[in-house]
């Protein structure tokens, strides 16, 4: 379903260059959560905004269900996103002069007119990330913790085929972490969406089919929750 081929992303700046992904090899299954992990700064992001075709490979290929991103137009990439991806951004990027309900209705029309039925969905979706009740507030105005929420929601407005969460509870205490934690298990589960969620945290990580350690541009492991050292190794992580 998604196919990462020999990917390096390097980026330029004057008169620096910086490789930054230095030759990324992955595949993930239709209907797989899958999380990436590595220290700050070792690329993860980078890749997530590859897959969700915010950002073109300097080399290689990824493919979504058949598709070559990398040899899209980005008007055409800015279509496929729409119709296959919702992308959680580490920093929310919420639009803050609109309400929450506005946000997360924002992916549904360009001209931002809503059917009864996607009114439904949105306060539906409000719900199941804790904001019921809070549709009408600005988002500017609402916790760290909140917007992140609200950023999941208009994620997952869509329905897309794929999710792609860059930190999706980082911000969240560990209750309500749980609780989005279980939501996106449950829609990976029930709806076949593949899911590839980056994060700091072993205990998120541990919801995921595979954690994909990342190192300095490339992947260093791989751990899948069918191998047999896998509950070892995640006791180890947080020894
Ligand atoms: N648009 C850009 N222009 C120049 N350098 C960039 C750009 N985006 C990322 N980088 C560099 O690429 C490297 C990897 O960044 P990236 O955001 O992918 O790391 P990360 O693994 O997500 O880290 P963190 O865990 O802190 O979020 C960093 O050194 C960063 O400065
Ligand atoms: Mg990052």
């Amino acid at each position: 379903m998604i196919k990462v081929r020999n990917v390096r992303k390097e980026f330029v700046q004057g008169q620096e260059r910086t490789e930054v992904l230095k030759g990324v090899d992955l595949t993930v299954e239709e209907g797989e959560f899958l999380a990436i992990m590595g220290p700050s700064g070792s690329g993860k992001s980078t890749l997530l905004h590859l897959l969700g075709g915010l950002d073109t490979p300097t080399e290689g290929e990824v493919r979504i269900r058949q598709s070559d991103l990398s040899q899209m137009s980005e008007k055409k990439r800015t279509i496929f996103r729409r119709q296959h991806i919702g992308f959680v951004f580490q920093n929310y990027q919420l639009l803050n002069s609109l309400t929450v309900e506005e946000n997360v209705a924002f992916p549904l029309h360009a001209d931002g007119s809503l059917t009864k039925e996607d009114d439904k969905r949105i306060q539906q979706l409000l719900g199941s990330v804790g904001l019921e009740g809070l549709g009408g507030k600005r988002a500017n105005l609402l916790s760290g913790g909140q917007q992140q929420r609200v950023a999941i929601a208009r994620a997952l407005v869509n329905r897309p085929s794929v999710l792609l969460a860059d930190e999706p509870t980082g911000n969240l205490d560990r209750q309500r972490a749980e609780e989005i934690l279980a939501l996106i298990t449950r829609l990976n589960r029930e709806n076949n969406q593949t899911i590839v969620m980056v994060t700091h945290d072993i205990f998120a990580a541990g919801f995921a089919d595979r954690i994909v350690l990342f190192k300095d541009g490339v992947i260093d492991q791989v751990i899948s929750r069918k191998d047999e050292d896998y509950a070892q190794y995640l006791a180890n992580f947080l020894a």
